[in-house]
């Protein structure tokens, strides 16, 4: 079965892919069909946002959909960035313009910096909708350390761990990830289906 991944995002097509590697379903990502339509995300919420993204691609392509919405909540800041992670300095900032300012917040603040990240993934296929959640917990650090991942990767590190997920190696992040956490878990119920 083919289910194409609502979105343009290279990094979480690759966990995704991932994670259905072995399995008798094809990911296919936006990014891959060359469609670079521009989704808005007006939803409160992660799960309204995976919806509306779900909804927007499956009313186009009228084939089965996965789609997610992640971020990042920091409890100093009242759960900040939230589901305005990816734009958070700005409308089409960078990564980096996003960890900046929030070390920028943060630095004054006492340590430690507790956050976590937040993945809502749901399949939907015009009839049915299934919905999972996934989260990994951790700290923000003041300075940016390695170099793989995105987002907010350099500068957050999971409990249990002294690296920040930008120092993990690719299957290290996906064995612990919240999106892994969200997308196993969509897996599961999609074979009961
Ligand atoms: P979305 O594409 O609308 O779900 O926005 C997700 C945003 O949250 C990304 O642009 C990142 O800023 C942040 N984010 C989500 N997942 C991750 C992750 O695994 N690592 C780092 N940042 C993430």
């Amino acid at each position: 079965m083919k289910l194409i991944f609502a979105t343009q995002n290279i990094g979480k097509a690759k966990e995704v892919k991932a994670i259905f590697a072995n399995t008798s379903i094809e990911i296919v990502s936006l990014y891959d069909l060359g469609n670079n339509i521009d989704i808005e995300e007006h939803g409160s919420t992660f799960s309204e946002n995976a919806f509306i993204k779900a909804k927007t691609v499956y009313d186009i392509y009228r084939e089965p959909v996965l789609a997610d919405d992640s971020g990042l909540s920091i409890d100093q800041l009242d759960g900040r960035p939230g589901v305005y992670s990816a734009r958070y300095a700005a409308e089409n900032c960078t990564y980096e313009d996003n960890n900046l300012k929030v070390i920028n917040e943060l630095k004054e603040l006492p340590e430690p910096h507790k956050a976590k990240f937040i993945s809502c993934a749901v399949f939907y296929d015009g009839k049915n909708k299934i919905e999972t959640f996934g989260e990994l917990h951790g700290r923000m650090i003041m300075e940016q350390r390695g170099k793989n991942g995105f987002g907010y990767d350099p500068i957050f590190i999971p409990d249990g761990y002294e690296k920040t997920i930008s120092e993990f190696e690719f299957e290290e992040k996906n064995r612990i990830s919240h999106r892994a956490m969200s997308f196993n878990l969509l897996k599961e119920k999609l074979f009961d289906l």
